[in-house]
């Protein structure tokens, strides 16, 4: 018999390349979580529509329609609480969680970042690595907590940075391990062995 799947909620702002990859892992039939509802900070976001076309339910709080952090945090737990939500998994989402927020998903809430963190917090971060001709960066899977980019790591792929490299091939490289740093992060909370570096 299958092992009991977690229910998960994905937090997207724009594309959704991760939210995707996600998708895809999820029709594993081995694979630990099921995704309960896709919302997102913007109604336009093309994520959303990648997750309408794989039947998988959405919901947009709109970021624009409130005036303070605490309102628009007030309709998203609204959105979760229509859902078996288990975990959150922030996938570009471009909102900063409050503390009150965080501290309601205590170790519940997952991002994942392009860098090897600690080092890059924030955004832009290849065009930082390059600057600094750092030859190595990559993606982190870590939970979250109120300090931005801050909490602890689940995972971790490393990418080389190669001679040539803009923003956007670096980029792309990057992005390209965090399609699958994200999945094999949720099996390993799955399993209990987060912290991993690879
Ligand atoms: C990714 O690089 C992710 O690490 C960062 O925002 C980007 C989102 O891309 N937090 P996508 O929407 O998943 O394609």
């Amino acid at each position: 018999m299958a092992p009991p799947r977690i229910n998960i909620a994905i937090l997207i702002s724009g594309r959704g390349s991760n939210m995707k990859a996600l998708i895809e892992a999820c029709r594993a039939p081995d694979f630990p979580a099921r995704i309960a509802v896709v919302i997102s900070s913007h109604p336009e976001a093309p994520g959303l529509e990648i997750a309408r076309a794989a039947g998988i339910a959405v919901e947009s709080v709109d970021q624009k329609k409130f005036s303070d952090r605490a309102g628009f945090e007030a309709s998203l737990q609204e959105s979760l609480a229509r859902y078996p939500v288990d975990y959150i998994c922030l996938a570009g989402f471009m909102r900063l969680l409050s503390a009150r927020f965080v501290d309601a998903w205590p170790e519940r809430i997952i991002n994942i970042h392009p860098s090897l963190l600690p080092a890059y917090k924030g955004l832009d971060t290849h065009a930082r690595v390059l600057a600094d001709g750092v030859r190595e960066t990559g993606c982190t899977v870590h939970f979250v907590t109120a300090e931005m980019d801050g909490g602890p790591v689940i995972l971790q792929k490393k990418v080389p940075v190669l001679p040539g490299d803009t923003p956007e091939t670096l980029a792309a490289r990057v992005l390209a391990q965090e399609h699958i740093a994200y999945p094999e992060a949720l099996r390993l909370i799955m399993r209990g062995q987060p912290a991993v570096c690879a």
